[in-house]
């Protein structure tokens, strides 16, 4: 998949459909089936790595992590984030870590989380050749400022704001704008107005495509649920099964057999 494909099937009408992934054996299993892009969220910090909030994800931490999935990937095209405060200090900054980014693991493009105020440093690396995904609604780099996990964009304020944000990432040249948590009516009419597709995450059906992160997907932490996400499979709860049986089969003398 390229960034040509990805517009062609989105001026198609084709749903875009995109997954987090954080390691080479996940990014083998989800290469091999039709999704389009992959997302070396920095969601890593909680799926991965157990801290609270992505704020604490480095971008060494992304790299070692984009660069293990990009060793798994064949087709999809691969997205990384750009961690808390390795793109807001300055343009240059982010143009050198985004650069990293290309250069070391070799992904595709990098994500970035903000709407007008982000817009000039969007337009600086696409000058260079480097292509950005935007994030707007719930930003989660800006959790404390923006009060907790909650939607976005549910008045008509607030909706104007975030439909200025992704005209500001569209002008600025972003190829996609992931729109978090944003009131489904808001998502629809932002959808609308772009020529780029939005990507959604609890923002309705009416986006262009859908974002999920692999751990909420597949129920890998059997006691987390988030109502933004579906489950696909039980695989916690299979991993648990799994490794209880096989540690009743050794304790009882049952593996390895002769
Ligand atoms: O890091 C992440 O998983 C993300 C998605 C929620 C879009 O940014």
């Amino acid at each position: 998949m390229t960034l040509r494909d990805i517009h062609a099937k989105y001026r198609r009408g084709e749903k875009l459909v995109m997954v987090t992934c954080y390691d080479y054996a996940s990014a083998l299993l989800l290469d091999a089936t039709d999704v389009d892009m992959l997302l070396v969220g920095d969601s890593v910090g909680n799926t991965m790595l157990g801290y609270e909030t992505t704020l604490p994800v480095s971008l060494e931490q992304i790299i070692h992590h984009a660069a293990a999935v990009k060793r798994g990937v064949q087709r999809a095209f691969t997205v990384v984030d750009m961690p808390f405060l390795s793109y807001q200090t300055s343009t240059e900054e982010a143009l050198r870590n985004a650069g990293r980014i290309l250069k070391e693991p070799g992904c595709e493009a990098v994500k970035l989380e903000g709407g007008q105020s982000m817009a000039p440093t969007v337009a600086r690396l696409v000058a260079v050749g480097i292509p950005v995904m935007g994030h707007i609604g719930l930003t989660p780099q800006s959790v404390h400022a923006l009060g907790g996990y909650r939607v976005q964009g549910r008045s008509e304020e607030a909706a104007c704001r975030l439909m200025a944000d992704a005209k500001a990432l569209e002008e600025a040249g972003a190829f996609a704008v992931v729109l978090e948590l944003v009131w489904p009516e808001a998502a629809s009419e932002i959808t609308a107005s772009l020529n780029v597709p939005t990507i959604g995450i609890g923002s309705g059906p009416n986006c262009s495509g859908q974002v999920q992160v692999f751990h909420d997907l597949l129920g890998i932490f059997p006691e987390r649920h988030f109502r933004h996400a579906k489950r696909y499979a039980e695989i916690g709860e299979a991993i648990r099964q799994a490794v209880a049986k096989y540690v009743e089969d050794v304790r009882a003398g049952r593996f390895p057999e002769a």
